[in-house]
C-alpha cells in the first residue's frame, strides 16, 4: 500500500512556517554522527588531544566545505574525525548533537556511527560505542529524546573488515539495533556486503544501506534484494525508474532524504530541483534528515525549512513527512501511536 496520511491540518495548503515546523515532532533516520562535528568542537578536541590540523581558523575549515561530489566530502570528513580520540570526544560529539535535536523538536534519532574510521586508527570500539551511548542515554533521561544506534560499514572497505568491524562490536550488541552501508558509492555495490548483512540479520539487527546518492537504480535494487533492507538512505536516484518508484511505493519502503546534503554534494544543483515532495505526493514513504550537519550547513530544521523556502512546501506535506519519519523508525506501534496523537495536536493548533 502506498503512503498514506490521514491526520487533519489546518491551513493545510499555507507554506510551513518555522514556529510549525518546530513544534511538528520528528524522528531523524539518517544522521552520521561524525558529520555533526562542528568546526568549534573539533578545535577544542584537537587541542584536548594534541593533534594538529591542516586549518588554521573555523572559518578556513568552513571555507574548505566547498565540495563538488560525495568524495570531495568524504576526505574532509574522513580527516576531521581524526580529532576524536577518547570516549568523553564521544560523549561530546554525540551530547552537542542530541541538545541541537532538543531544540528542534526532534524527539527521536537512530544515528549512525564509522567504526571503522576509528578501529583504523587504533582506537578501541568499545570507546567510541560507550561515549555515544552515554551521550544517547543522558540525552533520552535529560531531554526526553529516545534513540537506536546503527553501526555503518565504510564500503570503500573490503567486505572481510565489515565482517572483523561486526566480530569486535558483538559484546557491545546491546547498545546499536542495526547495521547500515556508507562511504563511496559508485563502484562499491551493495552485493559486495551481502554476507555480512545476511550474518547481520542472523543476529536479529536491523539493516539499512545508502543507495542511490549518486549510484543508479540499480544499487537501490541491490540493496533491497541482497542485503534485506528496510529502508533506504538517499534513494533519490529512484526518479530515474518509473519501474523503481513504483516498487518503492508499493512496499511502502521508506527512504531516509537529506535535501541539504544533496544539494551540497551537487546531485542537485539547486534545491528548486529537488524530488522529495514529488516523491511523496506519489505514495512514497520519504523523509527528511540532516546527513552530516556540520558539514552541509543545517540540522533537521534547516532541511525541513529549505524545502518551505524553495519549493512552498506546506503544512500538510511538513506534517505528512514528519509522520513518515515516525513511522519509519524501528520503534514499536504503540509509541508511534503516542507521536501520531501529539502530531494530530500539533496539526490542529
Ligand atoms: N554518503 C555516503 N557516506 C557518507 C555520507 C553520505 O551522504 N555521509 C557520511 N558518510
Ligand atoms: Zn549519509
Amino acid at each position: 500500500m502506498t503512503n498514506q496520511f490521514n491526520i487533519a491540518v489546518s491551513a493545510a495548503d499555507a507554506v510551513a512556517d518555522t514556529e510549525f515546523l518546530t513544534a511538528l515532532p520528528k524522528a531523524e533516520l539518517h544522521l552520521h554522527l561524525e558529520g555533526s562535528l562542528e568546526p568549534e568542537l573539533m578545535f577544542k578536541l584537537a587541542e584536548r588531544n594534541q593533534i594538529e590540523l591542516p586549518y588554521a581558523s573555523v572559518e578556513e575549515i568552513k571555507k574548505a566545505y566547498d565540495f563538488t561530489n560525495l568524495q570531495s566530502f568524504l576526505d574532509i570528513y574522513y580527516q576531521c574525525a581524526g580529532v576524536l580520540i577518547h570516549e568523553q570526544d564521544f560523549y561530546d560529539l554525540t551530547w552537542a548533537y542530541l541538545q541541537q535535536c532538543h531544540a528542534e523538536g526532534v524527539v527521536h534519532v537512530e544515528p549512525f556511527f564509522d567504526p571503522q574510521t576509528h578501529t583504523e586508527r587504533g582506537i578501541d570500539i568499545g570507546v567510541v560505542i560507550k561515549g555515544i551511548t552515554r551521550a544517547l542515554k543522558d540525552g533520552e533521561q535529560k531531554l526526553g529524546i529516545s534513540y537506536g544506534l546503527i553501526l555503518c560499514f565504510l564500503r570503500h572497505l573490503p567486505e572481510d573488515e565489515a565482517f572483523a568491524t561486526l566480530n569486535q562490536a558483538e559484546p557491545y550488541m546491546e547498545h546499536f539495533i542495526g547495521v547500515g552501508l556508507d562511504s563511496s558509492e559508485v563502484g562499491n555495490p551493495p552485493e559486495k556486503f551481502s554476507e555480512v548483512f545476511a550474518e547481520a540479520r542472523r543476529m536479529g539487527l536491523k539493516r539499512v544501506a545508502h543507495a542511490g546518492e549518486e549510484g543508479p537504480v540499480s544499487y537501490i535494487e541491490g540493496a533491497l534484494d541482497y542485503l534485506d533492507v528496510q529502508r533506504i538512505d538517499h534513494g533519490v536516484r529512484c526518479t530515474d525508474s518509473e519501474t523503481m518508484m513504483n516498487r518503492l511505493a508499493a512496499a511502502n519502503m521508506p527512504l531516509t532524504v537529506c535535501p541539504l546534503s544533496n544539494t551540497r554534494l551537487k546531485v542537485y544543483e539547486h534545491m528548486s530541483q529537488h524530488p522529495i515532495l514529488k516523491l511523496l505526493e506519489r505514495g512514497l514513504c520519504v523523509t527528511v534528515n540532516a546527513d552530516d550537519p556540520a558539514f552541509f550547513g543545517g540540522y533537521l530544521l534547516a532541511n525541513y525549512q529549505s524545502l518551505a523556502d524553495n519549493l512552498g512546501m506546506t503544512r500538510q506535506q511538513a506534517a505528512h513527512l514528519a509522520a513518515n519519519s515516525l513511522n519509519a523508525s524501528f520503534v514499536g506501534d504503540e509509541q508511534k501511536a503516542v507521536w501520531m496523537e501529539k502530531l494530530a495536536v500539533v496539526c490542529a493548533g
